[in-house]
């Protein structure tokens, strides 16, 4: 662990509780963190179900994005009130779930994953959640699935391999109406794109992502540090 001067830190307290914070993708102190989410909206117990069997059964169960950032996903589809929103990225579902419960009447979601060993999981949930009707889950590579959909989107989640973000961004950009929202997670990566330390392959990538976001005359952008980091680009 480092400290700000970029020294290693000595205490073996401070040591646990800073990979504590990484490990659960937290970049506030614990405490902060815990008045945080106590005073937010709380996650249905249903999402909270969900939450509990992804961390009881699927590998890499921190990929979901947690109850602060769903609470925050739902309160920006509240304020934008989108007609379609695309997710790329649904691991278990927690995210669209959020999301699609926040979406105005007849409003839609697709959700894409590369990953159909959670497709069960994923469509038994929405049923659970009374959402088949709004939440459309696709199975395969979102690069190659993007393309081919016909909607215009209001807004577009990016949540999935971080090396592809800048693709997953243009092909974004393309679907999305004038005046609409790419949020894009992960764009902190738990802290370590502001490190002074040479960064590893996949900080790099999400520097060099950041960069590009920066300096795009067609975005307006906004960095918001919640949990791990969420680039909101808004299309002109
Ligand atoms: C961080 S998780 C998504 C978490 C989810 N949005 C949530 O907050 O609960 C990333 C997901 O992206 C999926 N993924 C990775 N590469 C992909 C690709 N090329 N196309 C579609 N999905 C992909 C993975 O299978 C994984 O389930």
């Amino acid at each position: 662990m480092h400290t700000k001067t970029g020294k290693l830190s000595t205490s073996p307290l401070t040591m646990l509780v800073d990979c504590c914070r990484l490990v659960s993708m937290q970049l506030l102190p614990t405490a902060i963190e815990s008045y945080v989410q106590e005073h937010s909206t709380l996650e249905t117990p249903l999402l909270s179900e969900l939450r509990r069997e992804t961390y009881l059964k699927v590998l890499m169960p921190r990929m979901l994005s947690g109850p602060v950032q769903g609470s925050v996903l739902a309160m920006l589809v509240r304020m934008i009130r989108p007609q379609q929103i695309l997710e790329i990225g649904t691991f278990t579902g927690y995210s669209a779930i959020w999301m699609a419960s926040a979406l105005p009447k007849g409003g839609k979601l697709i959700t894409l994953d590369i990953n159909e060993e959670l497709s069960e999981m994923v469509q038994r949930y929405i049923l659970r959640a009374e959402l088949q009707g709004v939440i459309e889950a696709k199975i395969g590579n979102a690069l190659e699935i993007i393309p081919t959909l016909e909607e215009t989107f209001d807004v577009v989640f990016i949540d999935a391999d971080k090396a592809n973000y800048p693709h997953y961004y243009e092909l974004a950009l393309e679907k999305l109406r004038s005046g609409g929202f790419i949020i894009a997670d992960n764009v902190l990566w738990h802290g370590k794109v502001a490190a002074s330390e040479k960064a590893d392959r996949k900080t790099q990538v999400l520097q060099d992502f950041n960069a590009f976001v920066q300096q795009d005359s067609r975005v307006e952008n906004v960095l918001l540090p919640i949990r791990d980091g969420l680039m909101i680009a808004q299309k002109k």
